[in-house]
C-alpha cells in the first residue's frame, strides 16, 4: 500500500492552485442523470472519488468522456441499468447521490445501502424520508434501497437534521417532480449552492439556495449543462493551516475566500495575517508559532467538520490550550491517537478534545484512518522533527489532488513511497 514520507521542518512558502471542490463535483456529476442531453463539467479534480463516480455512472450506461482542462463530458441519453451496486457504494458513500436523480427521471432506482463508515454511523434515513414525502415507494431489502415512483409530486420536506447530501438528493429529485417542493432546514453549504446553480443552468426553477429554505418548482425535462465547478474550500483551508503551522507565507489561487469565513477567522485568531481578493487568499505567519484556537464544528456557515482534524493538528503545536468540539459526526477523532504518537498532548472528553500545545512533535510511522484525518497527519509531519510516514494514503487520494506535488511546490520535503518499498 502506498505511503507518504514527510521530513518536517520547512515553512510552506509560495503559490498553490486550489482544485475544484470534491463535494460539489460529486453531486453535479450525478445531476447528469437528470437529463437525456449531453453535459460538460469543468474544473474536475483528479480524485479517487471522482473516478468512482464516473465508474458508477458508466455502470448505468452514462457515456463519459474526458476532455481538455479537467473537463468531463457526460451523456445519460441511453441508460441501461438503474442500479448502484454494493462494490462501488461501499468505497464511496456519496454514491447515494444517484438515488434522487435516477428515481426522478426513470421512475426507478436500486442503490446499495452505504453501511457504516469510519467517522460514525452516517445513516441515510433523511434521504429516504424526503423522497417518500415526494411520493416515492421505498423498500429496503438485502442491503439495497429500492425506490419507485410514476412521477414524483412536489411536497414540503422538513429535514430533522441538516444533511448536505440529503438536501442535494431531494433537491435533484424535486427538479423533475410535479408541482412545488419546499425543503426546510436545508443545508446551506456552498457546494449545495453550486449544485443548485448548475441545476438552474439546466432550466430548473430553484430559489432560496444558500438559505435554510429551498423552493423548487418542478418541470417535465431539464437541458444539459456546461458548468465550471467551485473551488475546494477544504483543500485551500488545509494548505493555509499547513502554512500557519510551519510559520510560512503562501498564496492560494483559484480559491473562493467568500466560502471560507469561518476558517479564515480561526486562522486570524491563531495569529496569521490574511489578505483576500475575489479568487485568492494570502496567509503570512511571519515565522511565528500559532496561538491555540477553540473550534466547534457546525453546519455551514459554522465551522466545517471537514477542517476539524487539520485545526486539531494546528493546536497540537500551538501556544496555549485549545478545545476542539465535534458536533456533526460522533466518531471523528481517530487522528488524535495518531497525533499522540508524534508527542501531542491531547485528552478526549466526550465529543471534545482538549489540546495543550507542545514545543515540538517528533516524526513517527502513522496510519491514515479517513480522508480528513489523513490530511491532518500530513500537516503534523510538516512540523515534526525527522521523518513521518503516513500509511494507507488511499484515503488522502479520495479527496486531495496530488497533495505531495502541491506541498512539494510550497517547499515541503514530501514524497510518495511506492507500495513495493513497504
Ligand atoms: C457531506 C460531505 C462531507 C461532510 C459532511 C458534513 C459530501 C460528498 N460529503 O457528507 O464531506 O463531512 O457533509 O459537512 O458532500 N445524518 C442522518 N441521517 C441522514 C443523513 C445524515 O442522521 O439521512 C446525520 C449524519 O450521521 C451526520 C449529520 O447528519 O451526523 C450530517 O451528515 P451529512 O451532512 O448528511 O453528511 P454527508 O452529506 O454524508
Amino acid at each position: 500500500m502506498a505511503r507518504i514520507l514527510i521530513t518536517g521542518g520547512r515553512p510552506l512558502e509560495g503559490t498553490v492552485e486550489v482544485s475544484g471542490a470534491k463535494n460539489a463535483v460529486l453531486p453535479i456529476l450525478m445531476a447528469s442523470l437528470l437529463t437525456e442531453q449531453p453535459c460538460r463539467l469543468k474544473g474536475v479534480p483528479h480524485l479517487k472519488d471522482v473516478t468512482t463516480s464516473i465508474e458508477l455512472l458508466g455502470h448505468m450506461g452514462v457515456e463519459v468522456s474526458l476532455g481538455d482542462h479537467f473537463s468531463v463530458g457526460l451523456d445519460a441519453g441511453r441508460l441501461h441499468a438503474q442500479v448502484a451496486p454494493y462494490e462501488l457504494v461501499k468505497t464511496m458513500r456519496a454514491s447515494i447521490l444517484v438515488l434522487g436523480p435516477l428515481l426522478a427521471r426513470t421512475g426507478y432506482a436500486r442503490v446499495s445501502l452505504p453501511g457504516g463508515c469510519a467517522i460514525g454511523a452516517r445513516p441515510v434515513d433523511l434521504h429516504l424520508n424526503g423522497l417518500s414525502a415526494l411520493g416515492a415507494k421505498i423498500s429496503v431489502e438485502s442491503g439495497y434501497i429500492n425506490a419507485r415512483a410514476d412521477r414524483l409530486q412536489g411536497a414540503r420536506v422538513v429535514l430533522d437534521k441538516v444533511t448536505v447530501t440529503g438536501t442535494e438528493n431531494i433537491l435533484m429529485a424535486a427538479t423533475l417532480a410535479e408541482g412545488v417542493t419546499i425543503i426546510e432546514n436545508a443545508a446551506q453549504e456552498p457546494e449545495v449552492v453550486d449544485l443548485a446553480e448548475c441545476l438552474i443552468s439546466m432550466g430548473a426553477q430553484i430559489s432560496g439556495h444558500g438559505t435554510n429554505t429551498i423552493t423548487v418548482e418542478g418541470c417535465r425535462e431539464l437541458e444539459g449543462f456546461d458548468y465550471k465547478v467551485l473551488p475546494d474550500r477544504i483543500e485551500a483551508g488545509t494548505f493555509l493551516v499547513g502554512a500557519a503551522m510551519t510559520g510560512g507565507c503562501i498564496r492560494a489561487v483559484n480559491a473562493a475566500p467568500k466560502t471560507m469565513d469561518a476558517i479564515l477567522v480561526k486562522l486570524e485568531d491563531a495569529g496569521a495575517r490574511i489578505n483576500t481578493g475575489d479568487d485568492w487568499i494570502e496567509l503570512d505567519m511571519a515565522g511565528r508559532r500559532p496561538r491555540a484556537v477553540n473550534i466547534a464544528t457546525a453546519p455551514y456557515p459554522g465551522f466545517p467538520t471537514d477542517m476539524q482534524a487539520q485545526f486539531t493538528a494546528l493546536d497540537s503545536i500551538a501556544e496555549g490550550t485549545g478545545v476542539v468540539r465535534e458536533n456533526v459526526f460522533e466518531n471523528r477523532f481517530m487522528h488524535v491517537l495518531e497525533l499522540q504518537r508524534l508527542g501531542a498532548d491531547m485528552r478526549l472528553e466526550g465529543n471534545a478534545v482538549i489540546v495543550r500545545g507542545v514545543d515540538h512533535l517528533t516524526g513517527a510511522p502513522l496510519m491514515a484512518t479517513d480522508l480528513r484525518a489523513s490530511a491532518c497527519l500530513v500537516l503534523a509531519g510538516l512540523v515534526a522533527r525527522g521523518d513521518t510516514i503516513v500509511d494507507r494514503v488511499y484515503h488522502i487520494d479520495r479527496g486531495y489532488e496530488n497533495i505531495e506535488e502541491k506541498l512539494g511546490q510550497l517547499g515541503a520535503r514530501i514524497r510518495r513511497l511506492p507500495a513495493a518499498a513497504a
